[in-house]
């Protein structure tokens, strides 16, 4: 049984009468969400230097929650290194220690006034973070394009070790601090946290957010419907999962006919996965 978070009427609203399929509510993991809107996470430098939440910060997010009118209303990404490599912008917000936990909390709470979803995102810049720092860190040494980022160092296995448990470890705080939804992480095999290992680390009532590694994508359709399978699979009873998708079909990778092809296929092996084996409960 999904809990209420907030009450909403949607009566008098002339967007409900044009739309109605925008405000019906969804039941997403414990959650009933009013309707199906969400204002995704915009970095806007209003915090302080060391990353921490400012009032005026504060001030930004509760706007932004109005808007949503009881629907998602997430945070900026957050940085999760102290070294400051994953950092991408001047006024990023970060949650590399438990000291900031009481300002994170502070913009949850505001989100929650306006009787709206709070989301927390996890957002390790890699090749266009290090600000502050002058090298970045990643998989690989392969640059930007653009001449103003920094150098990339190539992280060893010990590193890479160290950045899934930043990952955890903020996303624990982003939940302590009275997020519901967490996002967005890529599992493998472009990231290096299972979504069962997140969903351990998280609990139960942790709404995930997952970018879909779209580079299955070419492997094949047969492939990808298998890895999708799996993912749903591994998360019993489904519920709180949201499969998310990045830039590949806009920007990303459709380059020409051949990758217009690979990403409908890949699209399309997805959906079948979904309709075969993502009925809620979801049964292992
Ligand atoms: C100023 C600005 C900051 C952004 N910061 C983030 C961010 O922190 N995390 C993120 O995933 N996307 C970020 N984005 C991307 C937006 O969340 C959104 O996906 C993008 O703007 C596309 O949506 P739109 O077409 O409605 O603008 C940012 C976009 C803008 C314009």
């Amino acid at each position: 049984m999904a809990k209420t978070l907030f009450e909403w009427d949607y009566s008098d609203y002339p967007g409900a009468k044009r739309y109605p399929h925008l405000f019906k509510p969804i039941e997403i993991g414990n959650l009933l969400v009013p309707n199906r809107i969400k204002y995704a996470a915009t970095e806007e430098n209003l915090n302080g230097l060391d990353g921490f939440i400012t009032d005026s910060g504060v001030a930004y997010m509760r706007e932004r929650a109005k808007g949503v009118v009881g629907g998602l209303c997430f945070m900026q990404g957050v940085y999760m290194d102290e070294a400051r490599k994953g950092q991408g912008y001047v006024g990023q917000a970060a949650a590399w220690d438990d000291k900031f936990i009481p300002g994170l909390k502070r913009i949850a709470d505001a989100i929650h006034e306006q009787r709206a979803v709070a989301g927390f995102q996890l957002m390790d810049c890699g090749r266009v973070g290090a600000v502050e720092v002058e090298s970045g860190h990643g998989p690989s040494t392969l640059p930007q394009r653009l001449r103003i980022f920094k150098p990339m160092v190539e992280m060893t296995n010990a590193e890479v070790k160290e950045m899934v448990q930043q990952h955890i470890d903020a996303a624990k705080r982003g939940i302590e601090a009275g997020f519901d939804v967490i996002e967005a992480y890529t599992p493998p095999p472009i990231g290096s946290l299972s979504v069962k290992e997140a969903r351990a680390a998280w609990g139960e009532n942790t709404i995930i957010w997952i970018n879909f590694p779209e580079t299955i994508f070419w492997q094949g359709k047969e492939a990808t419907k298998q890895y999708t399978k799996e993912l749903l699979l591994s998360d019993p009873p489904g519920d709180a999962l949201i499969l998310g998708f990045t830039e590949m079909g806009t920007w990303g990778s459709i380059l020409n006919e051949e990758t217009e092809v690979v990403f409908k296929d890949g699209t399309t092996a997805i959906m079948d996965a979904i309709e075969e084996y993502g009925n809620i409960p979801i049964i292992p």
